[in-house]
């Protein structure tokens, strides 16, 4: 576990998302998945890429999200020793359509738990890293930016409708209880949002591995709280969609929790 591994790791989705993403961002064509979700030849490309690189750094398989589920089935079973899991662009639907919202992830887990992870925006050229138990820090500076708010009615909060239960997405609609919604299509930067404290809570009805495995360590290590909508802890598997609650600190995301587990979050 070192700095400079950290550092490679963030040089590396550096040169991917310079090399391989960014010169095809307005021209990329839009495919779409069996699931309905889009993809482009520039996520796989940026997958190979990275597939490739990665080991350079640590000698361990890369489960990506553009393979297929059984390939990452098997190689999540057989990573006990370490694996890498990527999110090649995180925010394709901004992709293609020109929004400049979106990222590159990149994890490093071991024993079920994340002990690096990377989010690189290169619109911004914002990169937002962590290793376990060394802090979180945007572009060399220490996260969060800023105090979250201290009550709910404060926040500014992330909330991506995608999954939510209908009497909650309800409730949230018509009674919310914070300050003003934002949802920007690229869940692990809106992750790295609540880790500077850009957002001061999060929610989210589903995420894959890859959206939150980088970005959940980097807000971890920032002060956030986080679990599943039904408080577990939050699980890693290919093929599972978790719900996530995130606040900035601790008392946000117990207001947080409790205004959601009052109004149909469990
Ligand atoms: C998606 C984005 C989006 C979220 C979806 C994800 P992708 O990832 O993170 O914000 O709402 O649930 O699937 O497909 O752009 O990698
Ligand atoms: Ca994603
Ligand atoms: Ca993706």
């Amino acid at each position: 576990m070192s700095s400079s591994t950290l550092q490679q790791i963030v040089d590396t989705a550096r040169s991917v998302a310079r090399e391989v993403i960014m010169p095809h961002f307005l021209t990329a064509q839009r495919n779409q998945k069996d699931d309905g979700s889009l993809f482009t030849v520039v996520d796989l490309a940026a997958q190979e890429a990275l597939i490739e690189r990665l080991p350079r750094i640590i000698d361990r398989p890369v489960l990506g999200e553009e393979m297929p589920e059984s390939v990452q089935l098997r190689l999540w079973h057989e990573s006990e020793d370490g694996i890498w899991c990527i999110d090649p662009i995180d925010g394709t639907t901004n992709f293609v359509n020109g929004i400049p919202f979106f990222g590159v992830a990149i994890a490093y887990i071991q024993g079920g738990r994340t002990r690096y992870g990377v989010v690189y925006n290169p619109m911004t050229d914002e990169a937002f890293y962590a290793h376990e138990g060394g802090g979180a820090f945007l572009n060399g500076n220490p996260l969060p930016l800023r105090t979250p708010a201290r009550h709910l009615m404060d926040a500014v909060a992330g909330v991506d409708f995608k999954r939510i239960p209908k009497a909650l997405g309800d409730a949230l609609a018509t009674q919310s209880p914070f300050y003003s919604q934002r949802n920007f299509g690229s869940s692990a930067l809106e992750w790295c949002f609540i880790a500077a404290a850009r957002l001061d809570v999060y929610l989210h009805g589903g995420q894959m591995m890859w959206d939150f495995a980088a970005g959940s360590l980097i807000a971890a290590e920032a002060g956030a709280r986080c679990s599943m909508l039904d408080g577990e802890a939050l699980d890693m598997a290919p093929g599972r969609k978790t719900p996530v609650v995130v606040g900035a600190s601790a008392d946000l995301y117990r207001e947080w929790m409790d205004w959601l587990s009052a109004h149909g979050g469990r």
